[in-house]
């Protein structure tokens, strides 16, 4: 070979490399759209809430190029599992067995689990008043094997969160039982004056951001909410978004 065709066949491979690497194909992360305030569709149409935003500074903060993809909540832990999405921010809770099949970055979030009622009903105060009522929640979250636990029978499952809502406005069932966040967020906004949340905060619930098995991203997503925590990114986000400094 001569020198000149050595030359020339590296400045082709060299090429390619270098346009692999800037041109790297942008992550797929999943995401539930129907989470209020984690995950939504504002009035203008615009993809927004607190995961929204949170994944997209920690994504600019690691030089990320990454694209939504939407889909019901009980596809999000399958579609790690199967390696059709790359990462997952849907205000998942860690759980064990959720930790067997993926894996979660430190956790960016604390909620609870709490009970949705119509604003006129007196009789509901506690998971203990439910066993004897129609009660509400979403498909594959962790309100469902609560409620089990607690010997809830009368349980319907929705794949969207506004069809809990609805149920329960339309008198389909007595309650919702689900996260805090979103119940109290619907109470506080388009709910207002037509439901309450009520009781204790029940089954503490740390959101993580899942990924298959063995990602490497896991360990940067870590490092950069840690470092958000530290430099006040993430208190100027949680106020914008629960009104109230983060613990
Ligand atoms: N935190 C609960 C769970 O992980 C419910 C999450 C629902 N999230 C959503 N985007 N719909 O099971």
């Amino acid at each position: 070979m001569t020198k000149f065709f050595k030359s020339f066949l590296c400045a082709i491979i060299c090429s390619f490399i270098a346009l692999g690497t800037v041109h790297a194909k942008p992550l797929i992360v999943g995401v539930d759209a129907n989470f209020r305030p984690f995950e939504f569709k504002n009035e203008k149409g615009e993809f927004t809430g607190f995961d929204v935003q949170l994944f997209d500074a920690i994504a600019k903060d690691l030089g990320l190029d990454y694209k939504w993809q939407t889909m019901d909540f009980n596809g999000i832990i399958p579609a790690l599992q199967s390696n059709s999405i790359d990462a997952a921010i849907a205000g998942i809770t860690i759980k064990s067995s959720r930790e067997e099949v993926v894996d979660f970055s430190y956790p960016y979030y604390d909620a609870g689990l709490v009970i949705l009622v119509r604003e006129d009903n007196d009789d509901i105060k506690t998971i203990d008043d439910l066993k004897d009522k129609k009660v509400a929640t979403k498909l594959a979250t962790t309100s469902v094997d609560f409620l089990k636990s607690q010997n809830i029978t009368d349980v319907k499952l929705f794949p969207n969160t506004d069809n809990l809502f609805m149920e329960l406005l339309t008198g389909g069932v007595d309650a919702v039982f689900f996260d805090s966040p979103p119940l109290m967020y619907y109470s506080q906004n388009q709910g207002k004056g037509k439901v309450k949340v009520v009781g204790p905060l029940y089954q503490g619930q740390s959101y993580g951001i899942a990924f298959p098995q063995g990602s490497e991203l896991r360990e940067k997503f870590t490092i950069t909410i840690l470092k958000f925590k530290e430099d006040g990114t993430y208190a100027k986000l949680y106020e914008k978004w629960f009104g109230a400094p983060s613990k």
